[in-house]
């Protein structure tokens, strides 16, 4: 009976798979499938199609226009449409009616909440009272404010020349811009128009055409359907150049040439992804490279990633990031987490997945030194958080999804997966991955739905070797199961020696074989140092590896955590620098942290964030004043 209560998740937001003879008998959802972050009353109507018509308004900040939203009701009685928006202005509301004429409805906002906006409520005429399908169309703007988008200065981009708008949706944020039902419990496909200024370009997470006139109007279509957190839009001074056959990369054109060379092998992990993973069900993939307030790594929205221009290291050493979001069009994307509680369902699966990819395309130390570096910041984040949230499926009703996605559903998720891996052998598992993603292509399941196909294809179809319980113990308990695979890597043994060596004054700086290491290998270095360095080792070891000038992200985030723990003071204005540089929240954040965290350096923190916070998008701004609080 629990699995066809929970089938039924799926099923029922599936959308486009299932026809109407195909809906079973309506069973009371599983209360874990709830999610607590939508006011939408997807249990009676759900839609299945959106269609935008936007001005790009650069002036106002705003995006206008209007949303069609093409409704399927599923509760014969229910007489009001509930759709999520934040600030959102409404002009209007009117549902079409058969003949094709519109009639206005009343609408009306419901009790705003600070985390998840505003319900708009719509009520449905007397005329639709038994109409299977609804087409309502909404007239809006969006406010300056809104929490999805990014309005740029031309000061803030590559060319600083022309303005830029990029949008970030996940977790709940597409509500900013477009009145829709923002849980990914449910998924649309979407056509778009989109109208900017003439001498910009528009792409969206659809179907980009490489070759499209740059005429300021632009139109999209997304026939696969996707969750809302996937909706996305940049417009600025883009231009696109190739990888591969189905792969390219948008950016400015001042970023182009680096970024081609930084992401040549895309094509190639898109390749061994679908021989991998199974067939790539999207079309083009393309990356845009964003301007540096872009608040994340990457974001995973389908046919074209958004990537943070700090992986532009030079030497592709960072490219994990892209095999990162290119998994995440199998997990993620292709299978989609019901609820944001269910996060690991998305993380932990593309970080795993995002690891066998490093491995086939590049080497298995490779993915062994991403691995270790993951496990220790895994086990460095499970001092500090919560018991109550170190499940991978932990109870969540409350607070803010963007808060809720640490380290614990990617990393420990990531070594789930790799636990059964190594229990059940790499063959059986990778038929097991393709069968995965094959059975809920298209759908969005809980950790429920995941843990019952798990028992039914792995662990009762091989008895004896991992038990339910066993199982139940990741999703459910905190910390990690003693049989949990730990990460090992003879080069970065080998860097660690060295730190130890050199920090006893057994060897001298220039027997360091720094040059050899990958950035992975410099990281676990510098993490592996003693605690009690002198200012004179410190400067020593600066000047000999050239830290604090480092044009690696990653390596600079490392080292710069260590100056401000160690208050070393010498390394404070590259570390001021640095903080400048990029938004992206994971590599300002803990730089922020530390300082505040040193004992002394509270008020500085808060100065440099001051000085800092005009580039940084809103998403980190609140995140760091989070800590400097
Ligand atoms: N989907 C996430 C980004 C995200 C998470 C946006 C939560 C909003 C809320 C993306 O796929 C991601 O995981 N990005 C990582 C990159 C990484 C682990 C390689 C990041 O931004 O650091
Ligand atoms: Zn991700």
């Amino acid at each position: 009976m629990q699995r066809f209560t929970l089938m039924f998740v799926v099923i029922a937001t599936m959308g486009v798979a299932c026809t109407q003879s195909e809906v079973p008998a309506p069973v009371t959802p599983d209360p874990r499938s709830h999610d607590f972050f939508s006011f939408a009353n997807t249990d009676e109507f759900v839609n299945e199609h959106l269609q935008l018509d936007l001005r790009v308004d650069f002036e106002a900040e705003e995006l206008q226009g209007s949303a069609t939203l093409r409704l399927r009701r599923t509760a014969s009685n229910a007489t009001e449409v509930v759709l999520d928006t934040r600030e959102l202005t409404i002009e209007d509301a009117r549902f079409e009616l058969p003949g094709g004429e519109s009639v206005t409805a009343t609408h009306r906002f419901g009790e705003s909440q600070a985390i998840l906006g505003t319900p708009l409520i719509i009520a449905v005429p007397d005329e639709l009272q038994a109409a299977e399908e609804l087409l309502l169309t909404i007239e809006y703007r969006t406010s300056p404010g809104a929490t999805a988008l990014q309005w740029l200065p031309p000061e803030l981009t590559a060319g600083g020349e022309h303005p830029f708008l990029f949008s970030q949706s996940q977790a709940i944020h597409a509500r900013s811009w477009v009145p829709l039902q923002d849980t990914p419990a449910v998924r649309i496909t979407y056509d778009a128009n989109i109208h900017t200024p003439p001498q910009l370009m528009a792409i969206m997470s659809a179907n980009n055409d490489p070759d499209t006139e740059r005429d300021g109007d632009y139109e999209f279509e997304m026939p696969q359907p996707i969750p809302p957190y996937l909706l996305a839009l940049a417009v600025g001074n883009i231009y696109v150049a190739p990888i591969g056959d189905e792969t390219g990369v948008y950016t400015e054109p001042e970023l182009l040439e680096a970024s081609a060379y930084e992401f040549a092998d895309t094509q190639d992990m898109l390749d061994k992804a679908a021989a991998m993973f199974g067939p790539y069900q999207w079309g083009r993939y393309d990356l845009l490279i964003l301007p540096p307030s872009f608040p994340y790594g990457g974001m995973e929205n389908p046919r074209l990633s958004f990537i943070t221009p700090s992986v532009l290291a030079g030497d592709r050493s960072l490219v994990s990031i892209i095999a990162h979001e290119l998994a995440h069009s199998w997990s993620g994307n292709l299978v989609t987490n019901a609820t944001w509680r269910d996060g690991w369902l998305n993380e932990g699966w593309t970080s795993y997945l995002e690891h066998r990819l490093m491995e086939v395309i590049y080497s298995e130390e490779r993915a062994a030194e991403l691995a270790v570096v993951d496990y220790r910041e895994l086990l460095l984040d499970l001092e500090v958080v919560p018991l109550e949230q170190q499940a991978l499926a932990p109870p969540f009703e409350s607070g803010d999804p963007d808060d809720f996605q640490g380290i614990v559903p990617y990393h420990k998720g990531n070594l789930f997966l790799k636990y059964l891996e190594k229990s059940f052998g790499r063959d059986v598992f990778d038929e097991f991955i393709a069968d995965y993603f094959g059975e809920f292509e298209f759908g969005t399941i809980t950790s429920e739905v995941f843990l019952d196909y798990l028992d039914e294809k792995l662990l009762s179809a091989h008895p004896g070797i991992v038990s339910r319980s066993q199982a139940e113990h990741w999703l459910y308990q905190p910390g990690l199961p003693d049989t949990a695979p730990i990460p090992v890597s003879t080069s970065l043994d080998a860097a660690a020696d060295f730190a130890w060596q050199w920090s006893q004054g057994e060897i001298d700086i220039a027997d360091v074989p720094a040059a050899d290491w990958s950035p992975q290998g410099m990281i676990h270095f510098i993490n592996s140092l003693d605690a009690d360095l002198s200012e004179e080792q410190l400067v020593e070891l600066d000047t000999a590896l050239g830290l604090s000038n480092t044009h690696n992200a990653e390596i600079g985030r490392t080292w710069f955590i260590q100056v401000a723990k160690r208050q070393f003071r010498p390394g404070y204005g590259k570390l001021d620098e640095y903080v400048n540089r990029y938004g992206r929240t994971r590599l300002v954040k803990p730089l922020y942290q530390a300082l505040v965290e040193n004992g002394v350096d509270a008020t500085l923190a808060r100065e440099m964030f001051e000085r800092a916070r005009g580039l940084y998008h809103p998403v980190t701004v609140t995140s760091v004043e989070l800590i400097l609080e």
